[in-house]
């Protein structure tokens, strides 16, 4: 039968990934306003090692006391900057080595799972609101959707930018980890 794992089990658990993991991750958040949706994002990205989080246009700063709602402490765990505009981050994610690949529902993007999600990420998500702005889809080196098939126009950011992250990271792990390898807990 199974049990949950205890939190030093979890900690063991976490290394082992840790050691699988090469690819790095980064993410532009552009005018993500909504405290909640932040902290979310940020505790995806503590979560699965997101190394620098860009922040753009008007996004709301981690250090906003209800941020802390959702990112329970993760806040705390990555390292951001905060950028004028996503233009200004996208370049400074070439600059530091990433390939940026744009999350939005957008003409002639790509579906998420035949993306180019290989080597150093940079992932980038839009507004609740409004999106991607044309800027950062027009700068951004790739752009990809992720598939829907209800009757609901979009995803709420947050949960977004968890899919896009977890598929970034299942793709290397896909590649360099053997079957017999996965799930173990020693
Ligand atoms: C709520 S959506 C933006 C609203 C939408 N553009 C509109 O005008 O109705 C916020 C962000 O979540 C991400 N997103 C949500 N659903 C998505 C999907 N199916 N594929 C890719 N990105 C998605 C995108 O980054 C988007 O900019």
């Amino acid at each position: 039968m199974s049990t949950q794992l205890r939190p030093t089990d979890v900690k063991r658990l976490n290394r082992q990934w840790r050691r699988r993991t090469e690819g790095r991750l980064a993410l532009i958040a552009e005018s993500v306003t909504q405290p909640f949706n932040l902290g979310s994002i940020l505790r995806t990205g503590a979560t699965f090692g997101l190394d620098t989080l860009w922040l753009t246009g008007n996004a709301i700063d981690p250090t906003h006391p209800q941020v802390g709602k959702t990112a329970l402490g993760s806040e705390n765990k990555i390292h951001w900057e905060r950028l004028r505009t996503s233009n200004e981050a996208i370049a400074a994610a070439h600059a530091d080595g990433y390939r940026v690949v744009a999350i939005e529902l957008a003409r002639d993007a790509l579906p998420l799972h035949e993306a180019p999600l290989d080597g150093d990420i940079c992932l980038a998500v839009g507004a609740e609101d409004h999106g991607c702005s044309p800027a950062l889809l027009a700068a951004a080196d790739a752009v990809a959707y992720i598939p829907q098939i209800g009757r609901v126009g979009s995803l709420n950011v947050a949960v977004a930018t968890a899919i896009a992250i977890a598929e970034t990271r299942r793709r290397e792990w896909q590649a360099h980890t053997a079957p017999a390898e996965t799930g173990t807990v020693n």
